[in-house]
């Protein structure tokens, strides 16, 4: 199995490409002249990229050893972005399924298929036997199936929380800070993260794909700058015109927020997310410079889709 050389238009195989990530990519990806073979669990997921002339969409069971051969068929690397923020029930046993299960049948199929790269999206703070929440256990578990494949040429990115005009970060803020006008309680709001631009995400995955210098590496991806999650809503608010009054929560009421929210439908904040934010996401060792690229700031971004929006609101009569 070997690496595919640089320069080379390549087939790619991409688990994971429906979500705000995969989206950035394969826009990224089919722009340099690649062409893609896409899996989801539900083809609607994909509808507005099955259209794209090099972009084959596959929909079915993703953990079926037959469905994921048949995908990789002809492809010269597989890239992993399956991730979920939450699972449907509590144990972990959701998070295990979603992210070790499904790596271990990709590593399966691929084998049999004889591919032998592969890009696997992490998280930072991802660790098998240290890690705080189910999400990084089982992130852990992941890369460690990928790192030991002997025959496998891997690259791991463990970014810090991801935003772009599509995210479940700034979006969900936003849409938070509208329903509560503007006050919040906070679970961890002192909890330090450096975001990073999709943008900037997706042109690292584009990067790896040439050559062979990432191979066996991994790239930590982080933005320029160090904010705490107060300050992410804080900057939120501010580019979307939004009033802003956080309730920084301490921990045992955090605990308590984060369990009752356990059963709002859609969990849109768990147990497992509280314990993922004991520990601050940010890098030591800087991914993107590796790779040549300069990162785009989130206090620079961020106002170009959220003040966008909030003039598109003000113009609606
Ligand atoms: N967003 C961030 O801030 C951030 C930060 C660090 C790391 N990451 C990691 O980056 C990756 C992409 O994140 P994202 O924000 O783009 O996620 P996303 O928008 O939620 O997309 C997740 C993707 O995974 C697939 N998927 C979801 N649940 C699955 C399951 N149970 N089994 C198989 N496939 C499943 C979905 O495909 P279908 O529904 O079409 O099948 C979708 O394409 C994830 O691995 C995530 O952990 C994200």
């Amino acid at each position: 199995m070997s690496t595919p050389p640089l320069g080379r238009r390549l087939r790619v195989f991409i688990a994971g490409g429906t979500g705000f990530v995969g989206r950035e990519l394969v826009v990224r990806l089919v722009r340099t002249g690649h062409s893609l073979s896409l899996i989801t669990r539900d083809a609607g997921h994909a509808d507005d990229l099955a259209p794209l002339s090099s972009v084959e969409v596959a929909a079915g069971d993703v953990y079926s050893l037959d469905f994921l051969r048949t995908a990789l068929a002809g492809c010269d690397v597989a890239i992993n972005l399956v991730g979920i923020l939450n699972e449907p029930g509590f144990n972990g046993a959701g998070f295990h399924h979603a992210h070790v299960e499904f790596t271990e049948r990709l590593l399966a199929a691929m084998r049999e298929a004889g591919i032998g790269r592969l890009l696997q999206m992490s998280a930072l703070n991802a660790d098998a036997a240290r890690g705080r929440s189910h999400y990084l256990i089982t992130k852990g578990q992941a890369e460690e199936r990928v790192r030991s494949a002997t025959w496998l040429d891997w690259t791991i990115f463990r970014p810090s929380v991801i935003f772009g005009p599509a995210d479940g970060l700034t979006q969900r803020f936003a849409g938070l800070l509208r329903l509560t006008a503007g006050l919040l309680p906070l679970a961890r709001a002192a909890t330090r993260f450096a975001p990073v631009y999709v943008e900037d995400v997706a042109e690292a995955f584009a990067r790896a794909l040439q050559g062979t210098a990432t191979k066996r590496q991994t790239y930590e991806l982080c933005g320029p700058e160090v904010l705490t999650l107060g300050q992410i809503v804080r900057l939120t608010a501010q580019a979307a015109g939004l009033p802003c009054r956080i309730w920084p929560l301490p921990d045992v009421l955090g605990r308590l927020q984060a369990a009752i929210m356990d059963f709002v439908p859609g969990k849109p904040f768990s147990t497992d997310n509280y314990r993922s934010l004991l520990s601050d996401s940010v890098c030591h060792d800087d991914g993107l410079k590796r790779l040549g690229i300069v990162p785009a700031s989130f206090s620079a971004r961020v106002p170009v889709w959220l003040s966008a929006a909030r003039a598109g609101r003000r113009a609606t009569p």
